[in-house]
């Protein structure tokens, strides 16, 4: 009997090599396969495409017998999965990540030949077409940042593919790295033909141990297939601002992480001031197809308004059915919760929904109508990132949410500019006051020397004035996202539950 089991890290977590060792020890043939994605029934064990999760050691001998109650029927037309078009992870449970005869037999490298094929401005112009937009989060249009890359001047030019994951409930990118490694070459060996680049570095966080082994092994089976393009893998030291693009292009020069002014954009001069391209994971994973015959008009005719081709949408934090699921843009964010996701895991209602990392905006079930699309959720002061959805009942409490966005951006900071260096351990301290109902005690205005210090302390509506200075000072005067849209989540959590701020 062939066994097939993840060897993902969520899998791993969740006890799959446990499951995996019983099935060899009951005779069983075991091939380590990428994930499903489907994370509430890891570990999935798959057996001639019957499912059966989330599984024990203890259910090997019911599963071979056929008699479990874990039997999820065929895996493939599981309605999370039947519901999904997958363009990005069509190989995800299908194939074993480093096997290069399983990426072949599933259309592999002919993104890549065909792109050969053609010349570097047609390659560019497929990628307009497609409508592919930055996965990162900013959403810029991938192939106008190839052109310029590629019309830019320069002896040497560079494709960085961002894999420095780091919103909360993400996890597509270390999915697609552990899962579909060469898929990630691919792309990144078609931007180098389409601007002209001769080497490439894969910059990821070291808190993904599995991901840097399956990609350090994918890079040296796949130098034959993407030479004379040459990648290396570089490791980050854990900050989050290093997934900013000019923080972490120094942080590959072997710099301290700091953010770099911008003009001159990293297209024009990028890393060691050479023309660079920096695209996320996703953004480059979705080239491969987007390059095959006919791949870029059927991107292009998926998605909603500006937001074209499909997005791995990641369901996470307190949800039933939590997961990987890619659609075409346009899903509302209430079936992505409701329908698919099932709610919340504790059975409690949902109270607020955080897309786009600890810097998106917190959204109440009021507003479920919403569109996953970059415009909608713009519109609606709200952004989609990099697709992270993070799910919190009613016991969430959203003054403490802000003030963690507060804190998480004094912790983060690079600190080179003001606002976000200084203004977000200020803000901690604004919340705390607002939430305890009187000023905390000042200790430069008790000094004699500040006789005139205000003697009254200030009214509610008077700091939460200042709140919304402070946030406008983060959103107006910092340099990066960072402390740019730390008052997304702030505003969001004070516009919609204004009682958490109160004492
Ligand atoms: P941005 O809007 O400044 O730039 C977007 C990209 O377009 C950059 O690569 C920039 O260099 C490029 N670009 C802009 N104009 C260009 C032009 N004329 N020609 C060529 N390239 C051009 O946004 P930024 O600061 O790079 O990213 C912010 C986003 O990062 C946020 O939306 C946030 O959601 C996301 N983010 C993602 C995280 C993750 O884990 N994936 C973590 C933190 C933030
Ligand atoms: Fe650094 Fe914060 Fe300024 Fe970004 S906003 S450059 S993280 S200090």
């Amino acid at each position: 009997t062939i066994v097939r089991i993840s060897d993902d890290a969520l899998a791993l977590a969740c006890g799959a090599d446990a499951v995996a060792t019983a099935f060899a020890e009951a005779g069983c043939t075991v091939e380590r396969v990428s994930s499903w994605g489907l994370h509430w029934l890891e570990p999935l064990v798959e057996i001639a495409g019957q499912g059966f999760g989330p599984a024990a050691p203890a259910d090997v001998p019911e599963i071979l017998a056929g008699t479990s109650a874990k039997a999820i029927g065929q895996i493939a037309d599981h309605p999370f999965l039947a519901r999904q078009q997958r363009l990005t992870f069509a190989r995800a449970g299908r194939t074993r990540p480093l096997s290069l005869d399983d990426h072949a037999a599933t259309g592999g490298w002919a993104g890549l030949a065909r792109a050969r094929a053609l010349a570097p401005e047609q390659v560019v112009a497929e990628v307009i077409a497609s409508g592919l937009r930055g996965r990162g989060g900013a959403g810029f249009p991938a192939g106008i940042k190839w052109q310029t890359v590629a019309g830019a001047k320069g002896a040497r030019k560079f494709i960085v593919c961002n894999a420095d994951e780091g919103d909360s409930g993400t996890f597509a990118d270390r999915m697609l790295m552990e899962g579909d490694p060469f898929q990630l070459l691919e792309g990144m060996a078609i931007a180098a033909h389409a601007t002209g680049a001769q080497a490439g570095y894969i910059y990821v966080r070291s808190e993904y141990p599995h991901a840097i082994t399956k990609l350090r092994a994918a890079i040296a089976l796949a130098e034959p297939m993407i030479a004379p393009f040459a990648v290396e893998l570089r490791v980050g030291a854990g900050a989050y601002v290093c997934g900013e693009e000019t923080s972490l292009l120094n942080s590959i020069e072997g710099k301290r992480g700091e953010v770099r002014a911008k003009p001159p954009l990293p297209a024009l001069e990028g890393l060691y001031g050479c023309p660079t391209v920096v695209n996320n994971v996703l953004t480059l994973a979705a080239v491969p197809h987007i390059l095959r015959p006919g791949g870029a008009q059927a991107y292009a005719a998926l998605g909603s308004g500006r937001s074209r081709g499909t997005m791995p949408v990641q369901l996470a934090g307190n949800i039933r059915h939590g997961g990987l699921f890619e659609v075409p843009f346009g899903m509302t964010l209430g079936e992505l919760v409701m329908d698919i996701g099932g709610g919340t895991a504790s059975g409690r209602p949902v109270k607020a929904v955080q897309v786009g990392g600890p810097l998106g905006a917190y959204i109440p079930p009021a507003q479920f109508h919403l569109p996953f699309d970059y415009e909608a959720f713009a519109e609606a002061q709200a952004l989609i990132g990099h697709g992270g959805v993070v799910v919190f009942d009613d016991s969430a409490d959203m003054g403490r949410m802000a003030r963690f966005a507060f804190a998480f951006c004094a912790a983060e900071s690079c600190g080179k500019c003001t606002p976000c260096r200084i203004g977000s351990t200020r803000g901690v301290e604004l919340i705390d006051r607002l939430r305890a109902g009187q000023p905390v005690a000042d200790p430069v205005a008790a000094l004699p020397q500040m006789a005139n210090a205000p003697k009254a302390p200030p009214s509610r509506e008077a700091e939460l004035a200042l709140l919304d200075d402070l946030c406008e000072a983060l959103e107006l005067g910092s340099l990066c996202a960072l402390g740019g849209f730390t008052p997304y989540p702030v505003r969001s959590a004070l516009r919609h539950w204004p009682e958490d701020f109160e004492t």
